[in-house]
């Protein structure tokens, strides 16, 4: 069920991608890079995780596109031991607009009871690598004020607010 509130927009800079964050990846989890078919994936843990956006496949293709080539680089699953997808992210990219050739970490969501592990930050430092790999030395995200505990992470990561709309 969606919550009534989604609190103001905000984004996120990170004018430097050089100077990665030391982060341990100690958790056993096993990074799987999409394939076709994994949206189902991606739907059943934003459902779970995601309480403020309706979830649908409309939502994915609109977000993504169709390109498998861009997904595969670019959007990934981790996997417990038992080979479930318990989390995923994105280290999607935009062309156009004032952030044009900007790495952005896009749709992030780890299933609330893997939640508080330390598999968000899990999820930024696998997005840090696979931007810089691509070329992005520099990126920006979107969240939401209704998010606190995402923009901590961000934070973490260096990202600084720059603007926050209704
Ligand atoms: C935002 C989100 C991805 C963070 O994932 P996460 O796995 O909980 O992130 P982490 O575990 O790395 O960090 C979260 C908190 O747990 C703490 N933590 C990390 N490891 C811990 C551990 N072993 N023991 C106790 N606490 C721990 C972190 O310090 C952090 O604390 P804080 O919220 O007080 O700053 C997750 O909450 C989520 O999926 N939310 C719903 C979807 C969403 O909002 N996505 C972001 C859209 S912009």
């Amino acid at each position: 069920m969606l919550e009534a509130s989604a609190g103001k927009c905000v984004t996120m800079v990170n004018g430097d991608l050089r100077s990665a964050p030391s982060h341990s990846l100690s958790l056993d989890l096993h990074v799987h890079w999409y394939k076709h078919g994994d949206e189902k994936d991606w739907l059943m843990i934003h459902e779970k995780a995601d309480v403020y956006n309706e979830i649908t496949p409309q939502l994915f293709s609109d977000q993504f596109g169709d390109s498998t080539l861009a997904l595969s680089e670019r959007q990934f699953y981790l996997l417990d031991t038992t080979g479930s997808a318990i989390a995923t992210g994105t280290a999607w990219a935009t062309s156009h607009g004032k952030f044009s050739g900007f790495g952005r970490p896009h749709w992030l969501a780890v299933l609330p009871q893997f939640q508080r592990h330390g598999v968000g930050a899990m999820l930024m430092s696998i997005i840090w690598k696979r931007l810089l790999e691509l070329g992005h030395t520099r990126a920006f995200l979107t969240t939401s004020t209704s998010r606190p505990r995402a923009i901590r992470l961000y934070e973490r990561f260096g990202f600084r607010i720059v603007n926050t709309e209704e």
